[in-house]
């Protein structure tokens, strides 16, 4: 039988998770079309897509391009993201706004305009975080914008079960990519935090060759893509696993506790 060739949309397909996904998905044949605001390469340029997610006129002008070019959707995954890490008191409130505009508001837009071209069985994945399921210090803006995604995608899959289309929240643990360079600092500080903003920061940052490899990340995502019958979420990750499984018995006050002496104030 002749395999059907899918069509792909991967945002923040240019980098880590997104990039390894985007590689079995043209290895196994199918049409990957990547949102990337930097793009400086021009090898592939039928598949690369100039488009800054927080611009929502951008994202709107191709996804409309390609649904019409390809005339379906098959499936979506939502990367582009990034961390913000400081005091939530000190963070300026453009950096909070930025913050929400790429994670959050990023992913609504994308699925937004994604849907109309989308039919049975195709499959809609937001990438969430391990920092959905947990409260952390320091990376308040974070955590939020991805307990937003996560509860956004729940609530998505709910409105589209109808038409058959699945959605899927990913939350993974610490994942080998350039996430942590990424990330925006802000070290601003004062006499309540103390130098507790900069040891956490960089209790976050530590530990980089322990972390999950991307392109096992990426194979169970694009598998779970293709599945008929999903679970709303998925957790990638032994160590997230486990504290998950913990948290279901431990009071909230203990757990906050557990985690607030390993990233808080000393
Ligand atoms: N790595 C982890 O430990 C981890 C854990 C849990 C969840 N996640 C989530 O997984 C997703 C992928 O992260 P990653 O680890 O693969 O990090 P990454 O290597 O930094 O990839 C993030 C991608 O998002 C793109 N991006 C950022 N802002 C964008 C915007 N406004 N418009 C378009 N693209 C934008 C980046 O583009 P540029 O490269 O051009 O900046 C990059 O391609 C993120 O949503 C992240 O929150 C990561």
């Amino acid at each position: 039988m002749k395999k059907v060739k899918k069509v792909v949309i991967i945002t923040g397909g240019t980098s880590g998770i997104g990039l390894e996904i985007s590689k079995i998905y043209k290895n196994n044949g199918h049409i990957v079309c990547v949102l990337a605001y930097d793009i400086e390469r021009d090898d592939d340029a039928n598949s690369l897509y100039s488009c800054d997610v927080t611009n929502e006129m951008q994202v709107k002008d191709c996804i409309e391009k390609i649904g019409k070019k390809y005339g379906k959707i098959d499936v979506v995954v939502n990367c582009a993201g990034y961390g913000l890490a400081g005091a939530l008191e000190l963070t300026p409130t453009e950096s909070a706004k930025r913050q929400f505009d790429t994670n959050f508001f990023g992913t609504y837009c994308v699925n937004k305009y994604a849907i109309k071209f989308m039919k049975e069985n195709s499959c809609i994945v937001n990438l969430a975080s391990a920092c959905a399921l947990f409260a952390l210090p320091y990376r308040g803006l974070y955590c939020s914008s991805k307990v937003a995604v996560d509860m956004y995608s729940k609530c998505l899959r709910m409105e589209l079960a109808p038409s058959k289309i699945n959605v899927i929240s990913i939350c993974p643990g610490d994942v080998k990519t350039n996430f942590s360079k990424n990330r925006v600092k802000v070290f601003q500080t004062n006499d309540r935090y103390g130098d507790s903003i900069q040891k956490s920061i960089a209790k976050a940052e530590s530990n980089q060759e322990k972390r999950m490899e991307p392109n096992k990340v990426a194979k169970k995502i694009v598998k779970l893509a293709s599945k008929k019958h999903t679970k709303p979420m998925y957790i990638i990750g032994t160590k997230v696993k486990f504290l998950y499984f913990l948290s279901k018995f431990l009071p909230q006050k203990a757990m906050l506790k557990l985690i607030n002496k390993k990233y808080g104030k000393k």
